[in-house]
Formats: C-alpha cells, structure tokens, sequence
C-alpha cells in the first residue's frame, strides 16, 4: 500500500503538466497505470488538477512569496487594513491581488529602483510576480496543507530589540467622520541624568490608521524650563488659524523666557511598514537632556467610519556611550534651507513643476533621505551636481503616492563632494483627474505661509527633501548602513 500511494504521487508528477491542454501527454501517463486502486486515485488527481490549470499551488509556491512580502502589513496587528495570512484572505481577494501585484502598486515602494538602491526595497522578482499571475489564472489552488510553511514571528512589542523605556503619548479620539485627522501629541520625559540615545521607535495601538508620523524631541536646559509638564498634550490640526495658534501656545513648548530649545529633528519617524530607523554601532543617535518633550508633529490618521482611540508609545533605545557620529539634518523647501521656485501656488486645474536647491559647502556623507509632498504630488527627483558635473544620483519616485512617504537609507553611505549642488524636482497635479485632489472643483492650493508653512493638513501643499548627513570621513562609501 505504501508503495501504491508512493507510485500515485509520483504519477501525480508525472502529471503535472503546465495546462490542461497537455491532456495527452495525461493520458499515456495513464495508460500506464494498471492497478484499479491507483489508478482511480490517479484519476481523481487527474480531475482535480485539471479544474485549475497550473502547478503552482499556494502552500507550495504561493505562501512563501506571500509571507516575506505581504504579511510583514497585511495580519492582525499588521499596517494593512486586512490580513494575507491564510489560503483563504488570499483566495478572497485575489482579483485584487493580481491587480496590485502586477501594477507593483504592492508591495508599496513608490521609489524607481533603476534609479537608486535603498536599503528595506520592498519589489517582486519578476519571476514572483509571474508565478502570482500564473498561479491565480490558474484557479488559484490551494495545494496541500503539508506544504504550507510557517508565519514568520512578528513581534508586537519591537521591530528592533528590547528597548530600555517606552513613553506613552495621551490617547487620542480619533473621529468616525470618515475624513483624515491629524494631531500633534507630545510626551514630557524626565530623566536622573542625561542619555545617549541610540535609536526610537514609534508605535501605534491602532496601527493600520496611522499614516505617518514625524517625532522631534525637544531638548530643555534645566535652568531655562521649571516645568516640562505644564502643557496640554494633544493639539488639534483640524481647526482654524487662531484656535491653531490658541492650541500651540497652550503645548507649552518653549522655554520659560519664550526662546526655543535644541530640537533634534527626526528623533522618530513612523510609516506604515517601515522600520524605526537604526544604524550601525557608532553611526547616528543624540543626546536627551534630563528634561526634553518628545513631539510626535503631525500625526496623520486615515479616515474611519466610527469613532477610535489611539494609544501611540515610544520605544527608547539608549546607549552607554555618546554617539560617536551625531547625525545633521538639512532640508530643502517647506520650512527649509532652500526656496522652492517659483513658489508653492498651486491655481486649479494646472499641473505645476518646482524645483529647489542648495549648495554643499563641505564634504557630506549621506545616510537617508526623505521626500515630502501632500495629496497633490505627482513626481519627485532629487540628485547632485558635482563642482565636476557629475550627476550624483539621490532618488526619483516617478508616481508619487502620498501614503508611503518612507525614509530612504541607502546601502553604504553615499558621498557628496563640498561645492555640490543638491536640486529637487517635484510636480503636482491639481486637476480633477487626480484621484487624491481633495477639493472637487480643485482649488488653488499652497503651502500655508501663515505657520512657516508647518500647519501641515494634507489640503495644503509641501514640498520637502530632508537628508540626514555627517560630515564626510574618508572610506565612507564603504561604510555599510544595514544593521546586523
Ligand atoms: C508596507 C506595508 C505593506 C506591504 C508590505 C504590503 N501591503 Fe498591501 N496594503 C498596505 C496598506 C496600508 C494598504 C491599504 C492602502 C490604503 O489605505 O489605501 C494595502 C492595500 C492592499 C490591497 C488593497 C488595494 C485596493 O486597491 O483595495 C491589496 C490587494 C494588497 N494591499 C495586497 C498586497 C500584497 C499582495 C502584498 C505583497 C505582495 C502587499 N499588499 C504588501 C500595506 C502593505
């Protein structure tokens, strides 16, 4: 008998043509098969096999393309508002499936990789994106559980370690209003001493709404602020120009005699799918004062049907030593080093291209790079010119797609030589043919001056390029950015 099973299974091998229409070559298959029993359970092999058409079964050959680039967002707990973790979500919506694999709408990585190489690329091979298509014209058979391999572990507490302290921000009510929310919430963080810290991490509880967020951390000089804890917690982007401002004032923010405090910008940063952003031992990380509020500016939460809390925390990873290598920040446009020409007005109905730029006046080495624009961006390319004319090549994402504003590290450190000249390029689309123009007619649309351009609701416009950098040392570009 087992012999028997062993000879059916080979046969169903044997049988495994591409399509039905190899149906002869089945049949001498067949013809040679003998005993009754085998050969009636070849048959019914036969017959199942041939109500799809292909070979590729999920357990087998679909599931592990699934598992390393779907389910790290689509599962419970995950960024993506469904799960992918089984046969049947996958069958379910699998027309769909087909629809944004071939697209390469998913997985999300909105930048030209013919162009730059970043570290975290989330593509399909084309040979995967093949064996999706074949596999679901094909009927989509599931295969033998058997085959099935396991659901990578994801971990709910941390993508990256264990951290040393989490910081809660307030919980926020979300509103079932069905339209985009955004707020700023800020966390008071006392400590005995002063710390390193060597990398943060955000997450929130209601993770598939949260659509990004941008954390600075506000450093206090002891003397300048008595209290940390004064302030309100959450603010309100959803609301006129005076009560914004009303708002603001009562975040407390500055110090006690009214100037600013160091402010590490970039101190966290949270995207749908995206790792917390950590480098290798020596490279990045800052110091946190004994009093500092950590600002998560600008959290946006997707639309939702009915009301939601959120509880976003902070994971804080500190370290024993300073940091040997404290990162720079600079950013182009909105808010930044550089003017955006000609200037962010966007007139409806028009699609409008601007660049900005900004010369390097020392050697830098490059670690990640971040562009930014609101609901209408079309396009987006950033490079350097060399004082030589050589084209150093940054990023071009050739659809921009507001949802998935990732920071880009590259591999190894990329060099900018003094004298470079940084440009950015960016379109936007204001006509009623972009399906994101939130205003239907389309309006003109620009950055909001009023707030330094930083009241940042998706119905006003920005265009930013931020680079995280350090100052070159030589034998950077072999410096290697992945973390072991
Ligand atoms: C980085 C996280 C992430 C990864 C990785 C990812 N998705 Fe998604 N996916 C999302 C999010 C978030 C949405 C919802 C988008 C929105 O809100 O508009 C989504 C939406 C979808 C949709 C619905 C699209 C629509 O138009 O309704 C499908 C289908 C889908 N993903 C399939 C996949 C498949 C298949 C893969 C792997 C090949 C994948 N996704 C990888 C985050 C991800």
């Amino acid at each position: 008998m087992t012999y028997k099973v062993k000879k059916t299974y080979e046969l169903l091998v044997i049988m495994k043509g591409k399509h039905c229409t190899s149906m002869s070559a089945r049949r001498r298959n067949n013809s040679a098969v003998k005993k009754g029993i085998v050969l009636t359970i070849g048959l019914a092999l036969f017959i199942s096999s041939c109500s799809t058409s292909t070979d590729l079964t999920y357990t087998r050959d679909i599931a592990p393309i699934i598992h390393e680039n779907c389910t790290p967002c689509h599962r419970g707990g995950g960024a993506a508002p469904f799960s992918l973790t089984s046969f049947r979500n996958v069958n379910r919506k699998k027309n769909t499936i087909l629809d944004v694999t071939q697209s390469g709408l998913m997985p999300p990585w909105p930048a030209d990789r013919n162009y730059t190489h970043f570290i975290g690329e989330r593509y399909l091979s084309t040979e995967d994106k093949q064996k999706i298509k074949e596999w679901i014209k094909g009927g989509a058979p599931e295969g033998d559980p058997a085959h099935m391999p396991k659901l990578p572990a994801y971990s709910e507490q941390s993508y990256i370690g264990t951290p040393d302290t989490t910081v809660w921000f307030d919980s926020i009510l979300i509103q079932g209003n069905s339209r985009d929310k955004f707020f700023i919430a800020t966390a008071p963080i006392e400590l005995a001493t002063k710390k390193y810290v060597l990398a943060m991490e955000f997450l929130p509880n209601e993770n598939n709404l949260v659509h990004h967020m941008n954390g600075r951390l506000l450093n206090y000089e002891t003397h300048k602020k008595a209290s940390i804890t004064d302030g309100t917690r959450i603010l309100n982007m959803e609301v006129d120009k005076a009560e914004y401002i009303k708002q603001f004032e009562a975040l407390k923010l500055a110090n006690d005699d009214g100037s600013r405090p160091q402010q590490i910008n970039s101190a966290v940063n949270y995207l749908p799918g995206a790792q917390a952003q950590i480098y290798p031992e020596g490279i990045g990380g800052f110091t946190m004062n004994q009093k500092s509020i950590l600002i998560a500016d600008d959290i946006h939460f997707g639309p939702i049907p009915q009301d939601k809390w959120d509880r976003s925390r902070v994971n804080i990873f500190y370290s024993k030593t300073p940091p040997a290598r404290p990162i720079n920040e600079v950013m182009l446009g909105t808010n930044g080093a550089s003017k955006i020409i000609p200037p962010l007005v966007i007139p409806p109905n028009e699609i409008t291209k601007h660049t900005s730029f900004l010369q390097i006046p020392e050697d830098i080495s490059v670690l990640t790079i971040n562009p930014h624009m609101h609901l209408l961006g079309k396009s987006f390319k950033a490079y350097a010119l060399s004082p030589k004319l050589d084209t150093i090549r940054l990023i071009s994402i050739p659809k921009w797609d507001f949802r998935w504003q990732y920071f880009y590290t590259y591999p190894t450190m990329l060099k900018i030589p003094a004298g470079s000249v940084i440009y950015v390029e960016a379109e936007f689309d204001n006509t009623a043919k972009n399906p994101n123009n939130p205003y239907s007619p389309p309006q003109e649309i620009k950055e909001r001056y009023e707030f330094g351009g930083a009241g940042m609701r998706t119905t006003d416009e920005m265009l930013q390029f931020i680079i995280t950098w350090l100052p070159y040392q030589n034998g950077d570009e072999q410096v290697s950015l992945v973390v072991k």
